[in-house]
């Protein structure tokens, strides 16, 4: 290799690429597992829509277009889906670019971003990047503590971030506590709400944010295709905002940012109701059976309305894992997540939910319990 001359702007230095870790397919080979059961990704493990599927076959002959730049079609039908209007609307390859260009058509250089400590790892990295401030408060039994937040905010705030339900703890915040926070939160500040595990809060205290937009202009809602609709290898997400602030972010955004496949699956499977509800139906059930057999084991969880657990197991979360892994069940540790003796595990099916449990007594029995 040569010696590389050139050097990339000094702020990468304060950035590390997010850590992909190995593929499913070279665990396997390496571990010689005939097959592993993934539950680290937080992805619908019930697939998506049979309808997309279909559908999406009838879309291979116009490939060889461009996408529709403006999503007009899809738009169209989230618009009258939320209630909402068209031009409230922004669609992102994922609600992961519509986190990027947030930042970089709103935040300046030396600007600050309010988020939770432990919270979705690209607010952080996207602040970093544009050159902005991250300002971290830190959760209180795995949930935003709004009123710190609010306390955080100085005359260089330009955006808060609230992640709810909370990636990785899968806690919701309150929903009176939320609805105050939005009413005190500054005008000019931007209030992020990422709503990624929207479809999955079942609780009564979950807020329904939408009819907010009408009072405050500063409320931008993320949602996401990836979760419950099963569609994150398309990339495709949506945010629900003032017209101005979708505006600007299609000032900032790739012309064809969004793919002609996952425009046309997303319209399906909003058609597909069915298959949302019976996704959240399942998740309902397989959550209610780790949340019973945790408890009896005594192993402490965040209540979680999503489609994850953060399980705490006494021992180091990395451990565990690599025990679980020789049973063929790939989780994510805590450990980089924040929670160093804990693991976070994907709801999946009431077989591999079972599956889990058995491997994790297993474990313990071995290991000796929590501590
Ligand atoms: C809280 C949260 N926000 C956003 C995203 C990004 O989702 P998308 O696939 O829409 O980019 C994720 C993905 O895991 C997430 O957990």
């Amino acid at each position: 290799m040569m010696a590389v001359k050139v050097k990339s702007r000094e702020i990468l230095q304060m950035v590390t690429a997010y850590p992909l870790g190995k593929s499913v397919y070279d665990l396997q080979k390496e571990m010689g597992l005939p097959s592993i059961i993934n539950l680290s990704e937080i992805e619908n493990v019930f697939g998506c829509s049979a309808q997309v599927k279909n559908h999406l076959t009838h879309q291979l002959d116009h490939l060889f277009t461009y996408p529709d730049g403006s999503a007009r079609l899809l738009t169209t039908k989230l618009a009258e889906f939320l209630n909402v209007k068209s031009d409230q609307l922004f669609i992102g390859n994922g609600s992961d670019e519509i986190i990027r260009l947030l930042l970089r058509a709103f935040l300046n250089a030396g600007d600050e971003a309010v988020m939770a400590e432990i919270t979705f790892p690209r607010y952080k990295t996207n602040v970093t990047i544009e050159g902005g401030r991250p300002v971290l408060v830190p959760l209180i039994d795995g949930t935003h503590d709004l009123d710190r937040m609010l306390a955080s905010i100085t005359e260089k705030t330009k955006l808060i971030f609230v992640c709810n339900p909370n990636n990785p703890t899968g806690t919701i915040v309150e929903k009176k506590k939320l609805e105050h926070f939005i009413a005190k939160v500054p005008e000019h500040i931007l209030i992020v709400l990422d709503e990624a595990y929207y479809e999955y809060a079942t609780s009564e205290e979950y807020l329904q944010s939408v009819t907010y937009l009408k009072k405050y202009s500063n409320l931008v809602i993320l949602r996401t295709f990836s979760k419950v609709y099963g569609l994150a290898g398309l990339r495709i997400g949506y945010g629900m905002m003032d017209p101005y602030i979708a505006s600007e972010l299609n000032k900032v955004k790739e012309v064809f940012n969004v793919n002609q496949l996952a425009q046309a699956a997303a319209i399906v499977a909003l058609e597909d109701q069915k298959f949302r509800l019976e996704c959240v139906e399942r998740n309902e059930e397989g959550k209610h059976l780790l949340e019973s057999e945790l408890t009896k084991m005594g192993y402490p969880f965040f209540h979680t309305q999503a489609n994850f657990m953060m399980i705490h197991t006494g021992q180091p979360g990395d451990i565990v894992c690599r025990e679980l892994l020789k049973h063929g069940l790939l989780v994510k540790s805590g450990a980089a997540l924040g929670y160093p003796n804990a693991i976070r595990v994907t709801i999946s099916s009431m077989q591999d939910n079972h599956y889990f449990i058995k491997c994790l007594k297993n474990i313990e029995k071995r290991n000796g319990g929590v501590s």
